[in-house]
């Protein structure tokens, strides 16, 4: 595995400076209690980029991504560019980057903390642990796509090819071995010719890892069933659409989408993020719950075989939720700051006694 130094910092837009600001804070504490060695390195992109060079994903945003070892994203989106119809928007930089990068596995795991199962309006979620692995460079988000001569009909054409399945599939696989080895394919085979194509290769790449206990699911029936019985799902495997649209449905399970992370992995590149947006109306208040970035920053860790080291921000996240020390979207009645959780996590992983101010009690709790 190579070396962790240099990191591209894309903030982005609405919370993405805020919570970036603490999965930093975080990772300038492992550095310290680890002597590791990082170099963080900022660019524009999203919103931001657009206001200040015209383009979604400048051209230099992309150098310093493609020089560093890993990327670290927070949001991109704002109210100014949200009108879909818009010739430049703040998406057509993130899907530029993960194509440019080749980041073809997105992974996504989603847990119940026990803290927090009653914050969820799903009733059965105790003992979710599942991961969604979703492809994320093909499908119908990078197909042919446009209208018709005469404007009365669109289009966005869903095709993969064998070798795009055939790398993701292996991806998820290899998790499941190293998790309770079931993988569900998750897919629409009985109406989809490219859904048939993906069963057919996935089916075949299964014989390779006889160990792990193979199903499918059709995409209809799969979002039913996470909200009826999540935990009895541990890899999802699926393709680019179906995939963004299930790990939102999922963030439900965990009780904040503030609390779900993800990684991008290609053959050379791999970029970390959270799974929710930018949330404007959030955005310069010190509220948004940074725990998905920072569980983002621990996530590129352990891509990086610093296992110990991811371990640490994972604890403190466990510690911070069984403590109830939380931002307001899952705590309203005595709620942390944006920044004073991502003050508890820095103390936590330097060993050092915490003491944090409520917001809304103006108390001090220690632990
Ligand atoms: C996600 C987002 C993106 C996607 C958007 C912002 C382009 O919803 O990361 O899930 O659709 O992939
Ligand atoms: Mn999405």
């Amino acid at each position: 595995m190579k070396k962790l130094q240099n990191i591209a910092v894309l903030a982005g837009d609405g919370i993405g400076p805020e919570v970036m600001a603490q999965a930093i804070k975080a990772l300038k504490a492992i550095e310290e209690k680890y002597k590791h060695n990082f170099h963080f390195k900022e660019a524009l992109m999203g919103g931001i980029a657009i206001d200040k060079t015209g383009e979604p994903l400048p051209a230099e945003t992309l150098k310093i991504a493609l020089e560093s070892d890993a990327v670290l994203l927070g949001a991109i989106g704002t109210p100014k560019y949200a009108d879909p119809t818009m010739k430049v928007r703040p998406e057509q930089g993130l899907l530029g980057l993960r194509k440019a990068l080749g980041l073809f596995a997105n992974i996504r795991p989603v847990k119940a903390y026990d803290k927090l199962i009653g914050l969820s309006p799903i009733k059965n979620v105790a003992g979710a642990d599942f991961v969604i692995y979703r492809e994320l460079t093909g499908g119908i988000y990078f197909g042919e796509s446009g209208r018709n001569e005469d404007d009365t009909m669109g289009y966005d054409i869903m095709s993969y090819e064998r070798h795009e399945v055939e790398r993701i599939a292996h991806a998820a696989f290899k998790s499941a071995m190293n998790r309770r080895s079931e993988l569900c394919l998750v897919d629409k085979a009985n109406v989809l010719e490219v859904s048939r194509f993906w069963r057919e290769t996935v089916d075949r790449i299964a014989k390779e890892y006889p160990s792990v206990n193979y199903t499918q699911l059709y995409i209809d029936n799969a979002a039913m069933q996470i909200i009826l019985n999540p935990a009895r799902f541990d890899v999802v495997l699926t393709a680019n659409l179906f995939g963004d649209i299930l790990s939102d449905e999922a963030s439900v399970i965990s009780g904040s989408l503030g609390l779900l992370p993800s990684s991008s992995i290609g053959e050379k590149h791999c970029l970390f993020e959270p799974v929710h947006g930018s949330y404007p109306e959030g955005a310069g208040k010190d509220i948004a719950n940074p725990t998905a970035m920072i569980l983002s920053a621990a996530m590129m860790l352990e891509h990086f075989d610093m296992v110990k080291e991811a371990r640490d921000i994972y604890d403190a996240v466990d510690l911070c939720m069984e403590k109830s020390i939380m931002t307001e979207d899952l705590n309203p009645e005595v709620s942390y700051s944006c920044s004073q959780m991502g003050d508890v996590i820095e103390s936590l992983i330097l060993g050092e006694d915490i003491k944090v101010k409520s917001v809304k009690e103006g108390s001090y709790s220690i632990i």
